[in-house]
């Protein structure tokens, strides 16, 4: 099988409706998509993908409307977050439904469920009865897609068709939280920042490692080239690299090694996540051998951009 890349809305649907998996567009990432209530079509995602089946998905909305057949009931602040963020790069997990096949959500009680921002994939969920779920559509542990033809350049072989829907405006996945002891908590950080939900609920908790060494959300080696990354000081880190041909990640500055990617002339962080994935893509394509990274600012999308480098830069799975 050959992806076919295509912009027809229809055609997707069609793959979607007789149980097949499509690469779709969304704001953040590309996602590859499969009816959220066919377990059989979700199980081909996990397949395609080579993802551990105690790894959920996230389920995408196309209007409020279709929320009922997914959620239980809504906790207090679901409903502000909802209209303060959706459709856009928020990601809420909330108590299932039952109808929601267990291997969507790895056999959870929560489901995590977000309405996407990208008007093509609000086409395509307008045109069909079901939720899509979705993950990024890339390889397990892989840094994700940000064009069609990222994804077509690791998934080509294995799905019919990709949707295309330009490059992503975001750049960086959705901001995941969920509630733990009543308390909303951040899982993820991701396209939304912190701060402007934090406007909406209060304080977020920050997230309690639990005693499963992988629980949803948390696995540590992820969003990885397959070069090494190290994050730091670049200029420090410079000289100890100097046998190596070295790809530097920086937001302004050039520090004059082999390769760099400057995400953002301007400093600005959204540009900058913007551009995040496909840099990381074009370092690893360049022939570098390591990927020296700076660490960004922890405030708006740098913290997303920080937390993407610290799981890429992770050697095994559990460290941290
Ligand atoms: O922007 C995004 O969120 C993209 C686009 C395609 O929507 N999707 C995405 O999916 O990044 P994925 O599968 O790569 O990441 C989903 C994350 C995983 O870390 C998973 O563990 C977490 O969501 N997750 C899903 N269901 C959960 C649940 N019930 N509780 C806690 N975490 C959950
Ligand atoms: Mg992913």
């Amino acid at each position: 099988m050959i992806a076919r890349i295509g912009t027809d809305v229809s055609t997707a649907a069609d793959l979607l409706r007789s149980g097949h998996a499509v690469a779709i567009p969304t704001e953040t990432v590309y996602g590859l998509a499969a009816n959220a209530f066919d377990p059989e079509a979700v199980l081909q995602v996990f397949s395609i993908k080579a993802r551990p089946s105690f790894d959920p998905l996230i389920v995408h909305l196309g209007r409020k409307e279709q929320l009922h057949r997914v959620v239980k009931h809504l906790p207090e602040g679901a409903e502000r977050l909802m209209d303060a963020f959706w459709p856009g790069p928020l990601t809420l997990v909330l108590p299932k439904r039952l109808e929601i096949p267990d291997i969507v959500t790895s056999g959870l009680d929560t489901v995590a469920v977000r309405m996407p921002a990208h008007p093509t994939t609000q086409e395509l969920l307008e045109q069909l009865d079901f939720p899509l779920a979705a993950p990024s559509a890339n390889p397990f542990g892989y840094v994700s897609p940000t064009t069609a033809q990222h994804v077509a350049d690791q998934l080509g072989g294995k799905i019919p068709y990709i949707l295309d829907g330009g490059p992503c405006h975001v750049g960086v996945e959705s901001t995941i939280i969920g509630l733990e002891g009543g308390r909303w908590t951040l899982y993820r950080p991701g396209g939304v920042g912190v701060e402007s939900i934090e406007a909406v609920v209060g304080a977020l908790s920050p997230m309690h490692r639990r005693i499963l060494p992988v629980a949803p959300g948390q696995i540590e080696s992820h969003y990885a080239p397959r070069i090494p990354v190290v994050v730091g000081e670049v200029e420090q880190l410079l000289p100890l690299y100097a046998a190596e041909r070295v790809g530097v990640l920086a937001l302004c500055k050039d520090h004059g090694a082999w390769r760099t990617e400057v995400l953002s002339v301007s400093g600005d962080l959204a540009e900058a996540a913007r551009g995040l994935f496909g840099a990381l893509r074009r370092l690893e394509a360049s022939g570098a051998e390591v990927i020296l990274a700076e660490r960004f600012p922890d405030e708006g999308l740098g913290r997303a951009i920080n937390d993407r480098l610290r799981r890429a830069s992770a050697k095994g799975p559990y460290r941290d």
